[in-house]
């Protein structure tokens, strides 16, 4: 479904990215590992045009995409909860559901069916998302890029900073979008919870993919995790 070559990014001049590959087949959900700083946040700002591309080359669905603005790549059906969620915070919860919500290819997700899947955001559904706790305007950012019936759902250390009873209701939710045969690019740090749920893992250092393989061949190399994603 995406396959990125070479990709090559950064801010001004900074090139942040020296070339990074990454294939994502339809109905897999595929990590992107890596300690702080390695270019994780830049890689997803990269595919979702929001940062130049400088070289390499972005096809989904055998389309070219890069050079391409950030609202038509999102209307290719990418959809994504960003890094510290950024939720509108004077807009309700339901206005921030509505806000971008499309369905250009035919998805299932409703505004209803969110409610279903996180009956807290129904509960709260006229507040303003300023007043919901990390959890909830988590949630809330999820809701919000499921109601774009994306194709491909990006998340960017989306458990990052919540409660674990709250983080294991987002591992339920990702669970649960996999058994549906939702095409997902995770960017986390939690392996223990993303070995029995990624098909494909890449890491990434200092810009560049070091490693892909799949969640049994990353357990059989603890070294791996200690070179690369190690405290
Ligand atoms: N807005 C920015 N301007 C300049 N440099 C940035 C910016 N955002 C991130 N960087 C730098 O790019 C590198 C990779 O950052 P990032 O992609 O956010 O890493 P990760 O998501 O893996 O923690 C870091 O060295 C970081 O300092
Ligand atoms: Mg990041």
């Amino acid at each position: 479904m995406l396959h990125a070559e070479n990709l090559q990014s950064g801010y001004g001049a900074a090139q942040v990215l020296f070339g990074v590959n990454l294939d994502i087949q339809a109905h897999q959900v595929v990590s992107l590992l890596g300690r702080n700083g390695m270019g994780k946040t830049t890689t997803v700002r990269t595919l979702m045009g929001m940062l130049p591309l400088k070289g390499g080359s972005i096809t989904f669905d055998g389309q070219p995409v890069g050079g391409q603005r950030p609202h038509r790549i999102a209307k290719l059906g990418f959809g994504l909860v960003p890094e510290g969620r950024r939720v509108f915070p004077s807009l309700s919860v339901y206005e921030n559901l509505v806000a971008t919500s499309r369905n250009d290819y035919g998805g299932s997700w409703t505004l209803d069916a969110v409610y279903e899947l996180f009956p807290r955001l129904k509960e709260r559904n006229s507040q303003s998302a300023r007043t919901l706790s990390g959890g909830e305007q988590q949630m809330l950012a999820i809701g919000r890029a499921l109601l774009t019936n994306p194709r491909l759902l990006i998340l960017d250390e989306a458990t990052e900073g919540l409660a674990p009873v709250i983080r294991q209701e987002i591992w339920s939710c990702l669970n649960r979008l996999k058994a549906e045969g939702q095409t997902i690019l995770l960017i986390d740090k939690n392996l223990k919870e993303m070995h029995h749920l990624v098909d494909r893992h890449y890491i990434i250092e200092k810009g560049r993919i070091v490693w892909s393989g799949n969640s049994q061949e990353l357990q059989e190399q603890p070294d791996l995790v200690t070179q690369y994603l190690g405290v």
